[in-house]
């Protein structure tokens, strides 16, 4: 079963906290969540392995850590996504970055795919699915079926906040890929809306409202 990681750091708790007060605007929104993507990525590359390498420091050589094994790609969820890229690459610069574009449909709340540009070795990469809100879980359930269709077999999600359903839903959908987030939300609104929430985390990020 995928393990669901709430990342309850004290950072983490008063920057989301800022990001949900309606009166923020959109550049501190933007600015905090690529600070809380960073601070997340913490959590999200904890188990990656460690191989020794010797090194040479200005007074003597030595044997040292460096991360081994797979390399990253970051696979944003158009739009809202994006959002917590830049963050990301701070703590990993060497990972490529690839884009899956999908938008829900606001009578149905389903999912409907339009874009997706991946890494060409994708499928050896540990991947980083982003996307700032799981809401039903339909976007992430469908994005990561792409990733699976394309080869990749470890991913992992990052959101920042979720209702109990869209966990339970790509938890059941895909109990291999591990969930991680800052605030685990009551419920969804009739609308398919994370309550408290946030709003729209893509017009909150580019001011589209
Ligand atoms: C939002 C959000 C997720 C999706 C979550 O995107 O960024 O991708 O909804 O909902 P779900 O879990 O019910 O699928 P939206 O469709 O508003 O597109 P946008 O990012 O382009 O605004
Ligand atoms: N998408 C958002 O941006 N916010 C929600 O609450 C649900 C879906």
């Amino acid at each position: 079963m995928s393990q669901l990681h709430v990342i309850d750091h004290p950072m983490i708790q008063h920057k989301l906290t800022i990001m949900r007060e309606e009166t923020t605007g959109s550049k501190d929104f933007k600015e905090l969540l690529n600070e809380i993507a960073l601070l997340m990525g913490y959590e999200v590359t904890r188990d990656f392995p460690l191989e020794d390498v010797e090194i040479k420091t200005p007074m003597q050589t030595m044997v040292a850590k460096k991360i081994s094994g797979k390399k990253v790609a970051i696979v944003p969820i158009l739009r809202a996504g994006l959002g917590m890229v830049d963050g990301l690459l701070t703590l990993i610069p060497v990972a490529r970055v690839g884009h899956i574009g999908l938008y829900r449909n606001e009578e149905t709340h389903k999912p409907v795919f339009y874009y997706c540009k991946l890494p060409k070795d994708i499928q050896e990469r540990t991947v980083i699915l982003t996307d700032p809100m799981l809401a039903t879980g339909g976007s992430a359930s469908d994005a990561i079926d792409l990733l699976k269709e394309k080869g990749c077999s470890n991913i992992r999600l990052m959101c920042l906040v979720a209702a109990p359903e869209g966990v339970k839903a790509v938890q059941e959908r895909h109990p291999d890929v591990d969930i991680y987030v800052a605030a685990v939300d009551e419920k969804l609104n009739s609308d398919c809306y994370i309550l408290p929430g946030l709003g729209d985390a893509g017009d909150r990020i580019f001011g589209t409202k």
